[in-house]
């Protein structure tokens, strides 16, 4: 079943197209991987999910399906009651998906008032300490009482998800939501929310520029460039043969990243700004493979088989042994 579900989103300030039509879906208890360079609009594309666009920022068409409910048709008031209980949310800044008005121990506790009717004051604190303790916040029976703003970004970003461990949603947005911790702990962490996806059957989006999580965490990948996705299947298919040149080019650029932090921008050449985009295939002037007609017209996602898309003209070779960059991120 799925639990969330997009078609042909479109997201767009006066002047440009950020997100072009976008589709894709995650079934309950999976994790859809979202990749692409930064600027491909992965966190607009999350933001507007959640009914939170940025300032200055709309979705024009499209619909947000969760649970088959249309997003776009709820109130704002419907919207902020998901929020945070039925959808959980941890942003790129964290302190989007926080409330600076509550103190971090009341937002936890909430939450198991909420879901568990638990209705303890010391049984909830004491749960919210222990969450704490697992995201790995030190000293956290003195740090309940503190306020969003008094903690280090690294440290908020631990909040976010203690407090969407406690929530327990049936639909969880992750954007890069462990890029400010170091990497064991960043495992640790994404290890319990795997826990707590297969107590519930959660469905995640995780928004990563690190392809060894896609791979380590992920069932299916989506691959944005420039607004649009341009690649899309299941995470082993897709990274033994990449199909969209853009993608194999994201994959070649893994043997080098020492550091996992690092930007992709390993591809030569930028993509292009929103507003400035030409009616052809938009990695046109980057792609190995161009020939005369990709700058012509767009082409569309098609699918190549049940599982996987790709908008492309002149896909890679579906035989290209790819296995070397297989044994890349596998390692
Ligand atoms: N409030 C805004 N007003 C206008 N343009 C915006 C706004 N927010 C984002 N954009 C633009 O939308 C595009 C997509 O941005 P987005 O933040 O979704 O990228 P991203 O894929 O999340 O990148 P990153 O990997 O760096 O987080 C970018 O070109 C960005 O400049
Ligand atoms: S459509 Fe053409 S330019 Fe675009 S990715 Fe495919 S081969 Fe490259
Ligand atoms: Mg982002």
């Amino acid at each position: 079943m799925n639990i969330l579900t997009v078609q042909d989103l479109v997201v767009q300030t006066p002047t440009a197209r950020l997100v072009d039509g976008v589709s894709f879906s995650v079934r309950a208890g999976r994790t859809l991987g979202l990749v692409g360079e930064s600027g491909s609009g992965k966190s607009v594309t999350c933001l507007s999910v959640l009914g939170l666009p940025p300032r200055g920022v709309q979705v024009s068409e499209g619909r947000i399906l969760f649970d088959g409910e249309d997003l776009r048709a709820q109130t704002p008031a419907q919207l902020n009651a998901l929020r945070g209980r039925e959808i959980g949310m941890i942003l790129q800044d964290p302190m989007t998906s926080l409330n600076p008005l509550l103190t971090i121990g009341r937002q936890i506790t909430e939450m198991f008032r909420y879901r568990d009717g638990i209705a303890s004051r010391a049984e909830r604190r004491a749960r919210a300490i222990d969450l704490l303790r697992r995201v790995r916040i030190p000293a956290p029976e003195s740090r309940l009482d503190s306020y969003p703003h008094q903690f280090s970004g690294g440290m908020r970003q631990r909040v976010a998800i203690a407090i969407n461990l406690a929530c327990n949603p049936r639909l969880l947005i992750a954007d890069e939501p462990t890029t400010a911790l170091d990497i064991t702990v960043r495992l640790q962490i994404l290890d319990l929310l795997r826990g707590v996806q297969s107590e519930r059957g959660t469905a995640i989006v995780l928004v990563t520029h690190d392809l060894h999580l896609v791979r380590r965490y992920c069932d299916d990948v989506a691959v944005m460039y420039a607004g649009r996705i341009v690649e899309q299947g299941p995470v082993e298919a897709v990274f033994a043969r990449p199909r969209h040149p853009y993608t194999k080019g994201l994959l070649g650029a893994v043997p080098r990243l020492r550091d996992l932090q690092h930007r992709l921008t390993v591809i030569p050449g930028q993509p292009p700004q929103p507003g400035s985009i030409a009616q052809g295939c938009r990695f046109a002037p980057r792609c190995p493979r161009a020939q005369a007609d990709c700058a012509s017209t767009y082409p569309a996602m098609r699918a190549l088989d049940s599982q996987r898309s790709v908008a492309c003209w002149h896909p890679e070779p579906s035989a290209a042994a790819s296995d070397s960059l297989l044994a890349a991120t596998t390692s």
